[in-house]
C-alpha cells in the first residue's frame, strides 16, 4: 500500500500566546488531496496547521501550529511515506522572540523582528531517495519558468502552479509542471476534482519511477 504524506493549511507564528503572523490559507486544497489519497486506497497522513475543516475520514491527522512544529512532524513521518504532497502555506518568517502571556500594548509604533523559517518540503526532499515529492507554487502572476525554478531548488518531482485567486476558493485551475519542463494546464474545476487528478498523476509518476 502506498503511503501519502500531506501538509495542509497555514502555519501560525506567535510573538506571544495570543498574537501571531500567518498566511491566508483555508486548508481546503490539502484536505481535498488527503481525501483523494484515501479514495485512491493510500494510507494517508495529514499534517495540518490550524484550519476550520473536518479531517477526511480514515486519514491519520497530526495537528501543528508553527512551521517548526510542521517540520518536526514531517521529518518524523517522511521516512515512512512513498509520496508527499506539500500543500501547506508555511509562513516564510517567524517572530525572533516569543513572550509568555499577552503583554499589554505600548503607545505608538513598534517593530516586530522576523527571522526565516525552515523550508519544510525542501528539507525532506533533500533526502527523498525513491520517494515522489509534489509541491505547490502560489504566484500572483504564475509562469512555468518560475515554477520550474522552484521545483529544481526544492528537489520536487512535480509542482502545481496556482494563481492567488485560488486562495480560499472552492474551485481552482492549475498548471502541472514536471521535472523535464513539460507542463499541463487543467481548467478551473472544484478542488475535489482537481485533487483526484493530482493524486492520480503523482501515483502514476511514482509507479513509473519504480517500474
Ligand atoms: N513550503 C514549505 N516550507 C516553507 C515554504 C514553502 O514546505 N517554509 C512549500 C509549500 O508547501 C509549497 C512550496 O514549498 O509546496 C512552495 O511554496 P511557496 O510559498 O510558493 O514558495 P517559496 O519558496 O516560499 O517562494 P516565494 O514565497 O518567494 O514565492
Amino acid at each position: 500500500m502506498v503511503t501519502l504524506l500531506v501538509t495542509a493549511g497555514p502555519t501560525r507564528e506567535h510573538w506571544d500566546d495570543v498574537r501571531f503572523v500567518s498566511n491566508a490559507s483555508s486548508g481546503r486544497m490539502g484536505y481535498a488531496i488527503a481525501a483523494a489519497g484515501r479514495a485512491a486506497g493510500c494510507r494517508t497522513v495529514l499534517v495540518s496547521g490550524p484550519t476550520h475543516l473536518e479531517p477526511p475520514p480514515g486519514v491519520e491527522l497530526e495537528r501543528v501550529v508553527s512551521a517548526r512544529e510542521m517540520l518536526e512532524v514531517v521529518e518524523r513521518r517522511f521516512d515512512g511515506c512513498d509520496v508527499m504532497f506539500a500543500v501547506a502555506a508555511v509562513a516564510d518568517h517567524r517572530p525572533a522572540a516569543r513572550a509568555a502571556g499577552k503583554p499589554a500594548k505600548t503607545a505608538g509604533a513598534w517593530q516586530l523582528e522576523l527571522v526565516p523559517n525552515p523550508d519544510v518540503v525542501a528539507t525532506v526532499a533533500a533526502r527523498k531517495g525513491g520517494r515522489t515529492v509534489v509541491g505547490f507554487a502560489l504566484e500572483a502572476e504564475p509562469t512555468v519558468a518560475a515554477a520550474l525554478a522552484k521545483l529544481r531548488a526544492k528537489r520536487l518531482d512535480l509542482i502545481v502552479l496556482n494563481a492567488t485567486s485560488a486562495l480560499g476558493a472552492a474551485r481552482s485551475a492549475a498548471t502541472l509542471v514536471f521535472e523535464d519542463g513539460r507542463s499541463v494546464t487543467l481548467p478551473e474545476q472544484p478542488k475535489e476534482a482537481l485533487a483526484a487528478t493530482l493524486v492520480a498523476t503523482a501515483l502514476d509518476l511514482h509507479r513509473k519511477k519504480h517500474a
